[in-house]
């Protein structure tokens, strides 16, 4: 017999992909998912990434299983990604990765993770956050399910003090989902010296600090840059946890390429650590696959394909730069209600405009144009063809 209301599939996201896939117009715009599009609108596939998949398809001799953690070799350049020379750290056992089927994988684990082995319960997000962050949670266990204020919605922009006030009342134990950059769905993130207070009171409540980073090198355009304040936590001493995302950063959504690493101060435990998430992973999915994970490894761990890689985002994010000039520019000139600055203000792949449930209803009927609710519009999708309908449409759609 089927419990009602177990888990609702049809999420906000993959509901609004339902429904565009359904309409029939010839007009309909797609700015649902965060996947990057070029300005014919398509989806793009990054060069260094068919050149890279080219070479491990000639190298593959056999399919055979990989390890329960996955490549080693590949989680150690992913950790390195974010933190650099960690070679002693690898060394010492500190630092380690286990390979998980995605970004989304990797939360999943170490929510599984949390709840079993280190009895947590309670976990805070960022309100707004990712969709499927908060059901991941619950389908792990987690009982209490909490929001730090993040987003004012009136001008668009960050509650530092809220977050800092929420993470100060939250009790001991609790998990924090940190995401690093580019915020998804606003795109708007803390300062370097914002994060420095979040990392102080982290340490001072003793929360457990969870990483989630899926746009690296998409808001600033410098992968370094982008993962500053892991590297902070990191200089800091702070044991975190860290979910990555592989998708976006290597435009290679349906391969499922994740990271999950462990940063901790050095202590018996790690092997109990260890064994805890492999148990978890043996029983969901045994051990994870292998081709994606290989092309990613190629050219994080080839200095020229690294080189072009890294330099793609200077241009993808310069294209993502312009198109919000634009679009501020034809939103202002139309007279749409509100304030636009915040979309200059930011960088990254979304903008978030906040549609009553009419409103986007309107937006998606009459319109054809389908965001993420309550309107989160990715960016790329956005180009010189349709950008002045997108603009009135939104600047009609706000007067309703
Ligand atoms: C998104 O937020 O668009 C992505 O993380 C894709 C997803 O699975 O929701």
């Amino acid at each position: 017999k089927c419990v009602p209301e177990a888990f609702d599939i049809e999420e906000e996201i993959i509901k609004t992909m339902n429904d565009y896939d359904k309409d029939v117009s010839l007009k309909k715009i797609d700015l649902i998912i965060g996947v990057y599009r070029s300005e014919d609108g398509d989806l793009y596939l990054l060069p260094v990434v068919k050149k890279a998949q080219q070479m491990v398809l000639e190298e593959t001799l056999n399919h055979n299983y990989l390890s329960i953690r996955g490549i080693d070799e590949f989680t150690k350049a992913a950790c390195t990604l974010i933190l650099g020379d960690i070679e002693k750290q690898w060394n010492d056992e500190t630092i380690f990765g286990f390979q998980c089927i995605g970004g989304a994988g990797a939360l999943k684990i170490g929510a599984d993770f949390l709840h079993q082995f280190m009895e947590c319960t309670t976990v805070y997000f960022s309100d707004p956050t990712w969709v499927n962050h908060e059901p991941t949670f619950k389908s792990s266990g987690f009982k209490n399910i909490r929001k730090y204020r993040y987003f004012k919605k009136e001008s668009k922009s960050l509650d530092i003090e809220g977050i800092w006030e929420d993470l100060s009342n939250a009790p001991e134990n609790s998990v924090v989902i940190l995401q690093v950059c580019g915020h998804n769905p606003t795109c708007v993130d803390p300062t370097k010296e914002q994060w420095k207070k979040i990392a102080k009171i982290i340490k001072e409540q003793k929360l457990i600090p969870f990483f989630d980073i899926a746009y690296q090198g998409f808001a600033s355009g410098d992968l370094i840059e982008d993962a500053w304040v892991i590297r902070y936590f990191f200089q800091e001493g702070i044991d975190f946890i860290c979910a990555q995302s592989f998708s976006k950063i290597f435009t290679m959504y349906n391969e499922r390429v994740g990271n999950l690493m462990f940063s901790m101060k050095p202590s018996s435990e790690i092997d109990v650590i260890k064994s805890n998430v492999s148990k978890i992973v043996r029983c969901m999915y045994s051990n994870p696959p292998n081709h994606g994970t290989k092309t990613i490894l190629k050219i994080l761990t080839n200095s020229e394909l690294y080189n072009e890689w890294s330099n793609s985002f200077t241009i993808m994010v310069s294209r993502i730069k312009t198109i919000r000039i634009d679009f501020r520019k034809a939103l202002e000139d139309l007279g749409a209600p509100g304030k636009w600055n915040y979309i200059t203000d930011h960088g990254g792949m979304f903008i978030l405009l906040n549609f009553t449930s009419n409103q986007l209803e309107y937006f998606q009927q009459f319109y054809h144009i389908y965001v993420s609710p309550p309107g989160r519009l990715n960016v790329t999708g956005l180009n010189t063809n349709n950008i002045d309908y997108i603009a009135k449409a939104v600047t009609e759609t706000l007067k309703k």
